[in-house]
Formats: structure tokens, C-alpha cells, sequence
């Protein structure tokens, strides 16, 4: 039996399987950029090197598509149906990259230099811009009557993931403790905005693509966005605590700009002596060196901010659950949307 017959589960396998189906559009559309353009694509992508050569293995985990293939289907929808709008978030997503490791000075992202240390800051953002683009116009020449709403989801998604970019911005210019100190709900708004908001509407597009109605969209989108809050608490335990081998980005890139992560804003609301330890080695305002990063590594851990944050995107996990649970989704399609949501928080990398 071949995989089109026999539909294997587990996390991977669906990965794959939606990543299979998306694959020749994303390549297609990937193709109709500038040969410029579709080359810094194809490197963002981890489809090939900077000189141009194939590299096999090194793509993201395609969540995004995937989310949106499964809505379509857990919406009783055909992966067909779909696929503009897995496309769309797959380039959004690459997009959102490519701008933030800019904003954030990350010099390496799955284990590869980042396009603006490979390519330089220029040509990044203008890459970011042309998927940006691309994006927008694969959603709005899907076929049927789908295709405008799809579109404004896509441009609420936008609007809000620009914002969660703007409050993770400003939170660095916030004092970590006293008045104007960060507070945990500030983060998961803005975790909400930022990361949530591509999950969700990946996930809300493939429903309404395959003409799903409007609870159904809205129940998708919210699990999602609780989704997204979710990974980025993971995201940033991994950053800390992480091996760079598995996550493929440089360890303690956030401690040592002073990021307002959820462990340690969790860590320094803790009433524990080493607490307040963490709050003196991170006030004094100026980028951690390797040993103050590992030293407040330990200090998050020790009060407390590495199980709140398990806690929290465990939280979250269940709260996306229980939208899935509100509506009426086609199986096996739900089952898998319900193995690949906790896969998102258990990973490593
Ligand atoms: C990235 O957030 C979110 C977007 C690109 C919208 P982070 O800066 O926290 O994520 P990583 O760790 O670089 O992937
Ligand atoms: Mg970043
Ligand atoms: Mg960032």
C-alpha cells in the first residue's frame, strides 16, 4: 500500500503528508518571484544553498500548512481545497522570518546563517516584501467564491502578527521589575498577536477555503491563536534550555538581549529569593555575557520560571482542545489537528 491509500499517523506523518501536498504549489508559485527573489526563497525555504545548491532536509516543520490542509478537511473539505491558503502561510510565515531575525540580530535560524547575514540586510527585507506580496496574491486568485474572506483573514492575521512584532519590540525598553515591568497577561497578548495569529488563521483559511461555516472558521482560528501562545512559551524554553544542535538557533540569543520571554518574566513574579537575584543581574542594562546568560539561566529555572512556562503552554494546549471540541469537525482529519497540537508543545527543536 502506498501512502495515498494507507494514512499513517503520528505528528511526522502528517507533517509530511501535508507537506507532500502543498510542496508543488509553494515550488510553483516560489517560481513565479524574480530569479532573485526566488532564490533568496528557496534558501529561506531550506530548499537550497546559497549557491544554489539542493539541501535536503534542512525546511521547517510546515506547520502552517498543515494546519490549513487539515482545517479544510476537519471542515469536510478536500487538502485541495486548501492549498492557496497553505501556500499563503507557508510565504507569510517565511516572510515573518526573514524580517525578524533581522529585527532580533539572529545569525542563524535551522542551523543555517540567516538570509540577512547570507545575503546582507537589504536584500532580506526585500526578499521578506516579495513573499509578503506573493502571499496575498496566490489567496486572492484562489478559485471560487472563497477567495475574499480568505483574503481577510489573511489581512487580520497580518495586522495583528505586525503588532505582536511591535509590543515584543517595545517590551525591551521596559523596566523587568517595579512600575512599567512586562506582566504576564502583556505577554500573552502579545504572544497571541505575534505567533497566534498565522496558527489560527492557517488553520481557519483551509476551513474557509473548503466553504466551512462561520463558527467553524472562528472555532479554528481561536485554537489556533491559543496554539500559538502555546509555542512560544515552548519556543522560548528553548531558546534557554534548548540544545542549538535540535533547535538549530543560537542558544541564549534572548537572554543575552534582555527579551521579555514568558520563564523569565514567570521567574521574577515568583516570590523566591532567587528571584530577586535575577531581577539585580538583569537590571543592569546592558546584554548578558555567556556566563551571566548561563548564570540567569539558572536563576529562571531555580524560581520557577521553567515549570510556569510548561505550565502555560500546557494551559494553552488545553484551551485549544476544548475550541476543537465546540464544533462539529470531520474525522480523521480532527484527530490528527488533535495529534499534531500537543506535538507543537513536546518538541525539542
Ligand atoms: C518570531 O518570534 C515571531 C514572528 C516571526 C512573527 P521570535 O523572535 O520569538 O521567534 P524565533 O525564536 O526567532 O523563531
Ligand atoms: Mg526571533
Ligand atoms: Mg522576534
Amino acid at each position: 500500500m502506498t501512502l495515498s491509500t494507507t494514512r499513517r499517523t503520528g505528528a511526522p506523518h502528517i507533517l509530511d503528508r501535508c507537506r507532500e501536498l502543498v510542496r508543488p504549489a509553494l515550488v510553483e508559485a516560489v517560481g513565479r518571484l524574480h530569479p532573485w527573489h526566488a532564490e533568496t526563497a528557496a534558501f529561506s525555504l531550506g530548499w537550497r544553498g546559497t549557491g544554489g545548491e539542493p539541501l535536503p532536509g534542512s525546511q521547517g516543520k510546515g506547520v502552517r500548512q498543515a494546519l490549513a490542509v487539515l482545517g479544510a478537511e476537519a471542515a469536510g473539505g478536500s487538502a485541495a481545497d486548501a492549498v492557496p491558503g497553505a501556500v499563503a502561510v507557508e510565504l507569510i510565515h517565511t516572510f515573518s522570518l526573514i524580517h525578524d531575525d533581522i529585527m532580533d540580530g539572529d545569525e542563524t535560524r535551522r542551523r543555517r546563517p540567516t538570509l540577512w547575514k547570507a545575503y546582507g540586510t537589504g536584500p532580506a527585507v526585500l526578499a521578506g516584501d516579495a513573499l509578503f506580496a506573493l502571499a496575498v496574491s496566490t489567496l486572492a486568485e484562489a478559485p471560487g467564491d472563497a477567495s475574499p474572506a480568505a483574503v481577510r483573514h489573511l489581512a487580520r492575521a497580518l495586522g495583528d502578527l505586525v503588532h505582536g512584532q511591535a509590543q515584543d519590540l517595545l517590551f525591551e525598553t521596559r523596566p523587568w521589575s517595579g512600575p512599567g515591568a512586562v506582566l504576564p497577561h502583556e505577554y500573552r497578548a502579545m504572544a497571541t498577536h505575534k505567533t497566534g495569529s498565522l496558527l489560527g488563521c492557517a488553520a481557519a483559511l483551509g476551513a474557509a477555503l473548503a466553504g466551512a461555516p462561520a463558527a467553524t472558521v472562528e472555532a479554528l482560528d481561536l485554537a489556533g491563536r491559543h496554539v500559538g501562545v502555546a509555542f512560544q512559551a515552548v519556543d522560548d524554553l528553548l531558546g534557554i534550555w534548548g540544545d542549538p544542535l535540535e533547535t538549530g538557533k543560537p542558544v541564549h540569543s534572548d537572554l543575552r538581549r534582555l527579551k521579555k520571554t514568558y520563564p523569565v518574566l514567570a521567574a521574577l513574579s515568583a516570590d523566591h529569593p532567587a528571584a530577586r537575584r535575577l531581577d539585580a543581574l538583569l537590571s543592569r542594562d546592558r546584554p548578558l555575557d555567556d556566563r551571566a546568560a548561563r548564570r540567569a539561566a539558572d536563576l529562571i529555572d531555580e524560581s520557577g520560571g521553567r515549570a510556569a512556562a510548561l505550565g502555560e503552554a500546557h494551559e494553552h494546549l488545553a484551551a485549544a482542545r476544548s475550541c476543537l471540541d465546540r464544533v462539529p469537525l470531520a474525522r480523521p482529519a480532527r484527530e490528527d489537528l488533535l495529534t499534531l497540537i500537543p506535538y507543537l508543545v513536546d518538541r525539542t527543536g
